[in-house]
């Protein structure tokens, strides 16, 4: 089977013109994510993991290396040079990338965003509707929420609801950056659940996690990152 994604020495410099330094971000990094694995990466805050995912959905341009992704619509494609109208139509279409912030426009409701989001992958109105409110349902965000502004929602209540707007264009990958950073107990276990239905659904995942014990038994693989490099 091919793989789904591909990196081969990708390595990330950044340059601080202001402080006349440079950082290397990470180093040589080189893995494969297969169709349907979860793959995991760990490490200390700074080791370079948002980097690599950065990399991945392109808002960090590589620095050196290789990432070819298995595209739906292109076929095997190399993130690192591809036409910014391929790379656009990739992140609205089949990689969506998770973080522990929700970034929303602050006057839309809960229930609006997953819908503007349903808008990319459905053309009539009543199915964006109808998508939107089964995925609310799905990640169990209780209806009394679905007409508030989410800023005031607690944070495990956001990521359900920033995975939510994710899950509804179906994405074939999911880039999770440490989805479970600023939440309790409680809603770890939740996005534990949440990961390992997607998981039996078929989505590939790449997730960053701070905290080994959440990782217990989810990953396919699972690398650890010291200083930029996996060791
Ligand atoms: N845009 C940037 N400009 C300069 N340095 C950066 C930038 N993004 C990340 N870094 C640096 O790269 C290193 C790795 O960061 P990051 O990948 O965010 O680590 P992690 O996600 O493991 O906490 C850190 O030293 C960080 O300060
Ligand atoms: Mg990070």
């Amino acid at each position: 089977m091919a793989a789904l994604l591909t990196l081969d020495k990708l390595t990330k410099t950044f340059h601080l013109y202001e402080a006349e330094q440079t950082i290397e971000a990470c180093q040589n990094i080189s893995f494969e994510v297969q169709p349907g694995e979860f793959v995991g990466i760990t490490g200390k805050s700074g080791s370079g993991k948002s980097t690599i995912l950065k990399c991945i959905y392109r808002t960090n341009l590589a620095s050196s290396g290789s990432i070819v992704y298995d595209s739906a619509a292109f076929g095997p494609v190399e993130i690192t040079t591809l036409e910014e109208r391929k790379m656009l139509h990739i992140r609205r279409y089949e990689i969506a990338y998770i973080s522990q912030f929700l970034s929303v426009l602050p006057r839309q409701s809960a229930k609006q965003i997953v819908v503007d989001s349903a808008k990319d992958a459905y053309e009539e109105k009543s199915e964006q509707e109808e998508a939107a409110i089964e995925m609310l349902k799905h990640f169990e965000i209780a209806e009394h929420l679905w007409n508030v502004f989410p800023n005031t929602f607690s944070g495990g209540e956001k990521l359900r609801l920033n995975i939510a707007a994710a899950m509804v264009k179906h994405p074939r990958f999911l880039l999770l950056d440490e989805p479970t950073a600023s939440l309790d107990n409680a809603s770890k276990v939740k996005v534990r659940e949440l990961i390992e239905k997607l998981k039996s659904e078929g989505t590939t995942m790449l997730g960053i996690f701070h905290d080994l014990e959440f990782m217990e038994g989810l990953c396919d693989k699972e690398f650890n990152m010291q200083k930029g490099s996996f060791v």
